[in-house]
């Protein structure tokens, strides 16, 4: 497949997970390049983890894959964030039904906002359509094992925050 330009996919990736990687992974297979960019002013936020931290974390995942992937952080509307770097593409991941009436809410508000801006839907991997940031964090709160869900220097990190909150 001849692929082409850049996407951006958007999240609060507190912390990514191995659901995002596999997005990720597969958007390349389409795309040159993919920014990683973190939301920084969503309504639920009391994140664990700060944007500077997320950026860092995100970077070691995919430093193999050089600029082809890039993270950013950004805290306006995602329509113009996508507009400002020179993408028309917006990736989001659908896990199950529950995403589907949210994500299309969503699309439906960017494309009005922006027409351009054209959102990319992908299935993402059946290994992880359960996962969620915030039960990978409770999970590991309470002691149990979720290594197969994040990336082991994600891991890491995340014992050792939730240690010291
Ligand atoms: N694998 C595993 N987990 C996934 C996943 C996947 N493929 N895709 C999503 N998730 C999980 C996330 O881990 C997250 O879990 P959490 O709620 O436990 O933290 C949850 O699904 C939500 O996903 P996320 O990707 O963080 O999306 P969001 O709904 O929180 O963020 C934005 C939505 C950032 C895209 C949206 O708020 C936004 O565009 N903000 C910018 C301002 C703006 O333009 N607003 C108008 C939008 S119309």
């Amino acid at each position: 497949m001849a692929r082409k330009g850049i996407a951006v996919y958007p999240g609060s990736f507190d912390p990514i997970t191995n659901g995002h990687i596999d997005i990720v992974q597969r958007a390349l297979r389409v795309f040159d390049h993919v920014i990683v960019a973190i939301a920084t002013n969503r309504a639920k936020d009391g994140s664990l983890f700060t944007v500077a931290e997320r950026v860092a974390m995100i970077g070691e995942v995919f430093k193999g894959l050089g600029s082809r992937v890039k993270v950013d952080s950004f805290d306006d509307l995602l329509v113009n964030y996508t507009a400002k770097v020179g993408a028309n593409v917006i990736i989001r991941g659908l896990r199950a039904v529950s995403d589907f009436e949210y994500e299309f809410q969503m699309a439906t508000m960017n494309r009005g906002l922006k027409p351009d801006v054209e959102t990319f839907f992908m299935m993402t991997g059946e290994s992880y359509f359960y996962i969620s940031s915030h039960l990978v964090k409770e999970v590991v709160s309470l002691g149990g094992d979720v290594s197969g869900l994040v990336p082991k220097s994600v891991l890491r990190r995340l014992q050792k925050k939730i240690k010291s909150s």
